[in-house]
């Protein structure tokens, strides 16, 4: 069998082993096993395109280049990936986005340079008179524009989901004219590069996407960033497999493919369970507009100390949990699970309530709550428990905010107007953990905070619930 064959061989038992891993991932109990068909299958395709390579016409010079590049990159990927806190992913996959964005726009970039730079007047015009040269261009271009938008997008998504810029939507005058005048011009000027593949051309659409992709992602508001990243993370599958075409490796256009259109359809999942319109945060907020600055009265807010949580917690017959992003970054659940542990002990009924986008990961809550042994039968879904609040004796929001929002609800000139959130307001005492009263992820203003019912519990999650564990076991010990 000659390297080439063996090769082809390879990009399909990858390809399977690619399959294989999407399936995996999509169940908590097979997740382990997906990660690892993931890595063979990557293995298996990085051995066999070097094996390709050196087989082909590379020269030592380039191969040791390819090598360095290999190790170089291993190298900063593990020191990362291990170096990574679970509150730190999204921004790290935004960023690795941004990686496959720029090197489609290098691939094309590069493809244009061999090419269509290099034709004299007749090779161009007998490929024109075969076609070749006219889907090559086509490919150049598409692959430059998507590869650039992606390119810009994610760092944009990186920079908002590291709260190095602002997380509210920007709301240029005219952004959907701004956005679809973009579409139009790289339908236009795709037409001419294909027809005339002038360089300016080239310069032209990679200029348009770059503004564009930064445009559409800093178009889109705090509380649909979760969609954004699954959208972004499609686009770098349609990046890939643009590449592909040009490279002419059939396992980076099908593994492009698998990942644009499984990111495509998780971005559709995730509008669904926000009741947001897919269409409008794909097109970068398309239709949304500004809406009035929030200069409301929310009123005076009650505070509580963590003996009075417990006393709460000594009168109550249930009691659910709604953890947020605030549990992650203080690491409160071990003590969580015990404050847990106790109660139960104490027969009282404890139950976690999960919203589909609490924390900054899809499972972020549940991956968190497993580590510190919570049992999964108390670990409900948002639609399980929501009907339950009105008989609810204490609900204990540990550093959630945008997902117990009533605004999303009673609102609706809200940015979260329409969202479905966690109604804990029902119960009959909510006490919220976080550090002050700022606002959460979203940026939007919380009356939760100000109900009659509610009171804060201000502080460090992790050291108030570790508060309220030794008031509980001082009274238990007491008696
Ligand atoms: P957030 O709205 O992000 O609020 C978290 C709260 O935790 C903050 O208000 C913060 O208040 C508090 N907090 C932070 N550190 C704390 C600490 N050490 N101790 C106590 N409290 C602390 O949380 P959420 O309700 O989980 O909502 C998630 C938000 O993130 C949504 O808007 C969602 O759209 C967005 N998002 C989600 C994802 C996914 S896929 N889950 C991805 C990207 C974005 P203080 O600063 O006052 O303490």
């Amino acid at each position: 069998m000659t390297i080439e064959a063996a090769a082809q061989a390879a990009y399909i038992v990858a390809a399977l082993l690619f399959i294989l891993a999407l399936a995996g991932l999509s169940k908590h109990e097979t997740a382990k096993a997906g990660n690892t068909f993931g890595i063979a299958g990557m293995t298996l395709a990085l051995a066999a395109t070097i094996g390709l390579a050196v087989a082909g016409t590379l020269r030592p010079v380039d191969l040791a280049l390819l090598v360095t590049a290999v190790v170089i990159g291993a190298a900063i990927g593990l020191y990362r990936a291990a170096k990574v806190e679970m509150t730190g992913m999204p921004e790290l996959i935004a960023l690795l986005h941004s990686f496959v964005g720029l090197a489609a726009v290098l691939v094309g970039w590069n493809g244009y340079l061999h090419v269509e730079a290099h034709l004299t007047g007749e090779e161009a015009l007998a490929l024109d008179g075969l076609g070749v040269l006219g889907i090559h261009s086509a490919e150049v271009f598409i692959g430059v524009f998507i590869g650039a938008v992606t390119f810009t997008g994610s760092i944009v998504a990186y920079l908002k989901l590291s709260a190095k810029i602002k997380s509210s939507p920007l709301m240029l005058p005219g952004k959907n004219f701004l956005n679809l005048s973009a579409l139009a011009v790289f339908a236009v000027l795709t037409t001419w590069f294909v027809i005339d593949p002038q360089l300016w051309l080239l310069v032209a659409v990679t200029v348009i996407a770059l503004a564009l992709g930064w445009h559409l992602v800093a178009s889109i508001g705090g509380g649909d960033m979760p969609v954004v990243v699954s959208m972004l993370n499609s686009y770098s599958g349609w990046a890939a497999a643009a590449a592909g075409f040009l490279l002419e490796n059939d396992l980076l256009i099908v593994t492009g493919a698998l990942v644009g259109s499984s990111g495509a359809y998780l971005s559709y999942i995730m509008c669904k369970a926000m009741n947001r319109s897919f269409i409008s945060v794909i097109a970068g907020g398309f239709g949304i507009e500004a809406g009035p600055a929030d200069d409301k009265e929310y009123g005076e807010h009650r505070e509580i100390t963590a003996e009075g949580v417990a006393d709460l917690l000594a009168e109550a017959s249930t009691v659910v949990i709604t953890p947020g992003y605030g549990m992650a970054v203080a690491q409160a659940q071990y003590g969580v699970a015990e404050l847990t542990r106790v109660l139960r002990d104490r027969g009282v009924d404890v139950r976690f309530g999960i919203h589909p986008v609490a924390g900054r990961l899809p499972g972020h809550m549940n991956v968190l709550l497993a580590e510190a042994r919570v049992p999964y039968d108390i670990v409900l879904e948002m639609d399980e428990v929501n009907d339950d609040f009105s008989g609810t004796s204490v609900v204990l929001v540990i550093g959630a905010n945008d997902t117990v929002n009533p605004a999303a609800t009673e609102d609706p000139t809200s940015p979260i107007a329409g969202m479905p959130v966690l109604k804990v307001w029902e119960a009959e005492d909510v006490i919220v953990f976080k550090r002050s009263m700022a606002s959460g992820y979203a940026g939007v203003q919380n009356p939760l905070f100000f109900k009659e019912n509610t009171a804060m519990l201000f502080g460090d999650a992790k050291d108030r619930v570790e508060d309220i564990l030794r008031a509980v076991t001082e009274r238990v010990g007491a008696r």
